[in-house]
């Protein structure tokens, strides 16, 4: 059932928080098709979009205003495979009003975020149900299942913050998470492309 989001004057919200479904959002979903190029090993992932394109993520928006006073929230959920010894991650982005920071809560599965700012600064935050992580202003992120269950994460952003994925589209991200010997390590992305200049 559709409910009414009365952004002027709140409400309340039968939130299916594994799958976003009760509010009536249409979820956003990226095949690995999408992004097969963000994965290190080309073989690897051509292997698996031509045996059917799995399904890496999908996200659940509300809506809300692209307003600096609005809060922008729901559900993202990353599905749990690898490429290679990578695992299944999330596009990854930096928010378009740059000074804009995230917060992230775990409520089921396992893995992590990895962000990085400009700069070059990088951190992998693990993450487990009953935690959260608070992505800095200036810094992309981007969700990373190491488990081998859905990663369910709640997030909460500035209204008109936005979604730059240009930038890590063309660049990468500086960090790729791998699975080494069943857990996750970080590893220089041989396919940066920034820092050129
Ligand atoms: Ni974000």
């Amino acid at each position: 059932m559709t409910q009414q989001l009365d952004w002027a004057k709140g409400f309340l919200l039968d939130f299916a928080l594994d799958t976003g479904a009760s509010h009536g959002a249409t979820p956003t979903k990226r095949n690995l098709s999408q992004m097969q190029d963000m994965y290190q090993d080309a073989k690897a992932a051509a292997r698996l979009v031509a045996g059917g394109d799995p399904l890496v993520y999908e996200f659940y928006e509300l809506g809300a205003p692209e307003h600096a006073g609005d809060l922008a929230f729901g559900t993202s959920i990353v599905y749990p495979g690898k490429v290679g010894d990578e695992y299944f991650m999330t596009k990854g982005h930096f928010h378009t009003v740059l000074d804009t920071a995230e917060v992230y809560y775990c409520l089921a599965g396992k893995g992590g975020m990895l962000i990085e700012n400009p700069e070059g600064d990088t951190n992998f935050f693990e993450l487990t149900p009953g935690q959260a992580v608070y992505v800095p202003k200036r810094y992309a992120h981007r969700s990373v299942n190491t488990g081998t269950e859905k990663l369910v994460t709640f997030f909460v952003f500035r209204g008109d913050a936005g979604h730059n994925y240009g930038a890590i589209e063309t660049e990468g991200f500086r960090k790729l998470v791998v699975d080494c010997n069943g857990a996750p390590v970080l590893i220089d992305n041989p396919k940066w492309a920034g820092g050129g200049a």
